[in-house]
């Protein structure tokens, strides 16, 4: 029934205020909930900016009382009215002071009972979000979270755009040049038997970009890579993706660092304090265990190899004095943890590799009595190593040591650096509403796959080495540095780059030392090999991913909830159900058969 054809509104639902009581108002929105208290019915309506209340009274119309009557929850309706006081205000609500007495009314679709109420803070299983994300998305919290991503995309837009960076598009349908994560595959009709890939990243066209002499490009670009999926990953996902000519590592950091500035302090108000912090990789593996370390909070990893390597408990011994190393991290007040919780603490480093965890308990009266010193080594070692081991570990009363050996240092890091973050989390040591930025510089050009039985590029293959490392790309891959370098915001990975080879020499050089055949490189990366032969310029960029960045912004852990149709854990959407069979007849066009 409608019972007024003026659609048109002239304010959003959250903005009126007490300066505009008296004034003529139209709204339009869902029915957040109706009150009816006999002859007084109260609608919260909401749109995108908040709610309203609207009063329906004794000097109401009939029919538009009788209307409201029948409004319930996700009706959609137009209403008119005057602004004003309300009687019992609520100071909860940004327009808690006024309401709007409707003396129009249109009902323009009705609603069936949602399967989960739109409220702020749901606890409504993620899969039911999902099947139902437009409803989801009706939340309160889910339209903050859009609104703000939009701005961040927004600030990237204005910024890079002010600094002179073209958007430009690259191409979604490309070469599969397998290196990296696994691709997405789209068949070819026109070519039977051929398949495009989904760009993992438009690394090479950013780079043919500036070959092409675009001097600055830029673009918020759709990524697809087909890996597990984490918190922090999706198949599908947003860079803001930048590539520079005639620039080296300071030139990009430093427009970075402004970027960061400005979009943390307009988004969120957080002052981004310049210039930001740098460590370099091995650093930040020594200190943290982690190259993207978290640094609002300390219990940073201790060598102690030196100390153990020629004593008699071979568990620590073996590692020390074999390539590998022990390493500790000391936990104040960590020894008031229960010996459940130290047990579990060995179980976790267990998933990360680690044969074992050896830890000593320190109680509140250390060093004073038996009582005051438990461990699950020291029985192994001698008085001057266990002192050493205390002194280095700046032991003191009610702290937790805690110990892995290991042969390969990444299981020592990968183990510890968890854990260290492990422990933080509970004996809360971790500060809410800090931002601590570091870039990680000095990354290793390379690292060893075992699983290929060959070094790959940690990167991509067009990372420059360090000037001084260009040697050990033949004699020393291990110790060959990049000139790469992420932004890691927390504990996260925000974005990543590098500088770039610029020379067809340097280029067939890292080619070789990946392994590949001058045929198989030309096979992979022939256009780009080629496109060096004439001129490219000195380049580097970076790629930031846009979830994560609007993710930290909202103060959230999962980057699911700032996109607005994500997939689930296992890659699928549950809403559309996809991915889902297609008909014989589009296999049959493409030369495809299910086996
Ligand atoms: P990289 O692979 O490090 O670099 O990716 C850049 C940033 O993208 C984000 N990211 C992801 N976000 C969500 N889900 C995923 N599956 C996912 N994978 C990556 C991360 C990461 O830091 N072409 C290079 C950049 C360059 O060298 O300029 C690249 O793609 O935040
Ligand atoms: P065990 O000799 O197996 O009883 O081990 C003695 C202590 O050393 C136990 O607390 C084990 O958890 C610990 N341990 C075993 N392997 C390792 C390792 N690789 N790193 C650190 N501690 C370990």
């Amino acid at each position: 029934m409608t019972l007024s054809t003026k659609h048109h509104r002239n304010i959003y639902c959250g903005e009126p205020r007490s300066a505009d009581i008296g004034r003529e108002l139209s709204v339009c929105g869902w029915v957040q909930r109706r009150r009816d208290l006999g002859q007084l019915i109260f609608i919260d309506l909401r749109d995108r900016t908040g709610v309203l209340q609207l009063a329906f009274d004794d000097n109401t119309s009939r029919d538009i009382f009788d209307l409201a009557m029948t409004l319930r929850s996700e009706f959609v309706i137009h209403a008119c009215g005057t602004l004003r006081e309300r009687s019992s205000k609520n100071s909860d609500l940004p327009t808690g002071e006024v309401e709007l007495e409707v003396t129009s009314l249109s009902l323009l679709a009705k609603s069936e009972t949602p399967p989960f109420e739109i409220v702020e803070d749901t606890d409504v299983n993620d899969t039911l979000r999902l099947k139902y994300r437009y409803l989801d998305l009706r939340r309160p919290d889910m339209q903050r979270y859009l609104a703000l991503r939009h701005r961040a995309v927004k600030i990237a837009r204005d910024f890079f755009d002010e600094n002179g960076f073209y958007e430009i598009e690259t191409p979604m349908l490309t070469k599969s040049t397998p290196e990296g994560a696994r691709d997405y595959l789209v068949p070819s009709r026109v070519h039977e038997g051929k398949f495009y890939a989904l760009p993992q990243s438009p690394q090479q066209y950013k780079q043919l970009l500036m070959l092409a002499g675009f001097d600055r490009y830029m673009q918020i670009v759709r990524c697809f890579r087909d890996e597990d999926l984490r918190a922090d990953r999706q198949p599908e996902f947003t860079q803001i993706d930048l590539e520079m000519s005639f620039v080296d590592i300071e030139d990009v950091l430093e427009i970075n660092e402004r970027f960061l500035r400005r979009l943390f302090k307009d988004t969120v108000g957080v002052d981004v304090n310049l210039p930001i912090e740098r460590l370099n990789y091995k650093d930040a593996m020594n200190r943290f265990g982690s190259d993207k370390p978290d640094l609002r909070f300390g219990l940073e990893l201790c060598d102690i190899s030196d100390i153990v390597k020629d004593c008699s408990f071979r568990v620590f011994s073996e590692p020390a004095s074999s390539g590998g190393s022990v390493r500790m991290i000391s936990v104040p007040g960590g020894g008031t943890m229960p010996r459940k919780q130290i047990d579990a603490l060995v179980e976790f480093v267990k998933t990360y590799g680690a044969k074992g965890l050896a830890w000593s308990k320190l109680g509140e009266a250390y060093p004073n009595g038996d009582e005051s010193f438990s461990s699950s080594y020291a029985k192994f070692l001698t008085e001057e190593e266990n002192a050493a081991i205390l002194e280095r570990a700046d032991a003191k009363p009610n702290g937790l040591i805690l110990i892995v050996a290991d042969t390969d240092d990444d299981v020592v890091f990968a183990a510890l650096g968890a854990l260290r973050i492990e422990c933080a989390k509970r004996m809360n040591l971790i500060p809410e509403n800090e931002f601590k930025f570091v870039w990680i510089t000095e990354f290793p050009l390379f690292e060893y796959s075992a699983e290929e039985d060959r070094f790959v590029a940690k990167h991509h293959p067009f990372t420059a080495p360090m000037g001084e490392d260009i040697e050990l790309l033949e004699t020393d891959k291990k110790n060959c540095r990049a000139k790469a370098y992420d932004i890691v915001l927390n504990g996260s990975e925000l974005g990543g780059g590098s500088i770039r080879i610029n020379t067809p020499e340097l280029q067939q050089n890292m080619f070789r030392a990946l392994g590949f055949t001058d045929e198989d490189a030309t096979e992979r990366f022939g256009h780009l090999i080629e496109a060096f032969k004439y001129g490219a310029p000195p380049h580097g960029g970076i790629a930031y991913g846009l979830d994560r960045i609007v993710m930290h912004l909202a103060g959230l852990s999962s980057i699911r909830d700032v996109i607005a149709f994500p997939k689930v854990q296992n890659a699928s959407e549950p809403m559309t159900g996809c991915p889902d069979i297609v008909d014989d007849k589009q296999l049959q066009e493409l030369g495809i058969a299910i086996s």
